[in-house]
């Protein structure tokens, strides 16, 4: 029987951790979990406000998905991928089938950093340029290319990194890198500046744009209107693959099965992970346009991986979309969003002077706090660490003292539960935020 003790003390001592120094970093042992909840040795339930690394959308130990994943165990656990398999082709069907237009391949990964290497692979061979053009605010994963790729401070201490990554400033409007008054005035500057990124650096030598839909851990940072539109348009122009990184955003995370459909435009390429199975089993891929897999009819593609199409993580993916269209689950997180964690969360903004905006959809919400909402000088600066970041620090304690556990990031708290949460259970979470922002209220000018 484990217990607390032995689990930290093997956890300390033999785990090399994730984004850690590994001295200081203490762990929370986990006992079990369901549904929006988990709990520790002690018993503490928490309100999993975070959906772990926002990929449980199913909610924590489905039944049903359980169930399927036994099954498929004491049917199959693994075969190599040279070989052909129900569940790989049955999920490899059900994907291409609720993803937009013409994207009707999949090609399978153990998660989203390899999703996004193959991505890129795929976009590098099909246009036969090499540069990666990103935005300065995402997260693509810790492997090179996705490194390289990615935009925000984790790249720093990873470089040099791989040449032919290029970034660029997306569009913010809270913080607009151009100086915008409006949404419109942001699409618009946004869409010139990616221009005039690509005039620069040569169309000729641009392989792929590669967006976050919603930019997730950099921000939930919902595109305006017209400007994913915008981006589609100049790849046309350009010949360039538009790579939409669905790893956070898709399989009902913004209450649509592809984040894409909220805006109605089709990549050539997207990019997923996370929700495709909730992570009960390590899955990604890539869903690939007809124009893009041509490319590979008779020419072979130069990439593989032990597990792609692994029996047992497909046949969770096939069991997982099963219950979501079964459950409603897509329509449920898109109808919380509009009429449950929006309006509470923009009643508590309100209230809170360290509030300075909201903004999400679906099951994915930032609230962005800042000392002062004239200014908007973040409630810490940007990537802060120690005592520059003690505000967040106490803000995150007081709310797993209360029982909700909080996904935080810089200056905000997302609001990134299960897809599966029930209007009752976001309520209650959010009336654990709301008193924990004393906390962050202190900090104001106008405290
Ligand atoms: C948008 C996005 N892309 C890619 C990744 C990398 O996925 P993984 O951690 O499964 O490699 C992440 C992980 O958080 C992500 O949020």
């Amino acid at each position: 029987m484990t217990d607390d003790a032995t689990v930290r003390a093997d956890n300390r001592n033999y785990v090399f951790h994730s984004w850690a120094a590994q001295g200081s970093f203490e762990p929370l042992p986990i006992a079990g979990a369901l549904g929006s909840w988990f709990w520790d040795y002690s018993g503490k339930r928490y309100l999993d406000f975070s959906s772990q690394l926002v990929n449980v959308n199913i909610g924590h130990q489905h039944p049903r998905l359980v169930a399927a994943i036994q099954e498929q165990a004491a049917t199959l656990c693994t075969v190599s991928p040279a070989f052909a398999n129900d569940k790989r082709g049955e999920a490899a069907r059900l994907i291409a089938e609720l993803a937009p237009g013409p994207l009707n391949k999949v090609f399978f990964t153990s998660g989203g950093a390899e999703a996004i290497e193959n991505a890129i692979r795929m976009a590098r061979v099909h246009t036969g340029r090499h540069k990666v053009l990103s935005a300065y605010r995402s997260y693509h994963g810790s492997t090179t290319g996705a490194m390289a790729a990615t935009g925000e401070p984790r790249r720093w201490p990873n470089e040099p990194t791989a040449i032919g990554f290029v970034h660029f400033w997306g569009p913010y409007p809270y913080r607009s890198a151009f100086h915008s008054t409006s949404v419109e005035q942001e699409t618009e500057r946004a869409l010139a500046h990616l221009r005039d990124t690509i005039a620069v650096e040569g169309p000729s030598t641009v392989a792929a744009v590669l967006l976050e839909t919603v930019v997730g851990t950099n921000g939930v940072l919902v595109p305006p209107p017209g400007y994913l539109a915008g981006v589609r348009d100049i790849c046309d122009e350009y010949g360039i693959v538009f790579i939409a990184d669905e790893v956070m955003a898709g399989f009902g995370r913004c209450g649509e099965w592809f984040a894409v459909d909220h805006w109605g435009v089709t990549p050539d390429l997207i990019t997923f992970a996370k929700g495709v199975n909730s992570g009960y089993l390590p899955l990604g891929g890539v869903v690939i346009s007809d124009a893009v897999a041509d490319t590979f009819r008779d020419r072979v593609f130069p990439g593989g991986l032990t597990y792609s199409g692994h029996p047992l993580a497909c046949a969770s993916a096939v069991a997982s979309i099963q219950i979501f269209k079964e459950e409603g689950i897509v329509e449920h997180a898109r109808t919380l969003g509009e009429d449950v964690i929006g309006p509470a969360l923009r009643e508590l903004a309100e209230r809170h002077p360290s509030v300075g905006e909201v903004r999400g959809l679906g099951a994915f919400w930032a609230v962005e706090l800042v000392r002062d909402r004239e200014t908007r000088e973040p409630l810490v600066p940007f990537n802060a660490s120690g005592p520059a970041a003690a505000p967040m620090a106490e803000l995150a304690a007081a709310c797993k003292e209360r029982g909700l556990w909080p996904f935080t990031h810089f200056n905000r708290v997302h609001v990134v539960p299960p897809c599966t949460i029930s209007a009752e259970e976001v309520r209650q979470g959010i009336a654990i935020l709301d008193e924990a922002l004393a906390v962050a209220d202190r900090y104001t000018t106008d405290s």
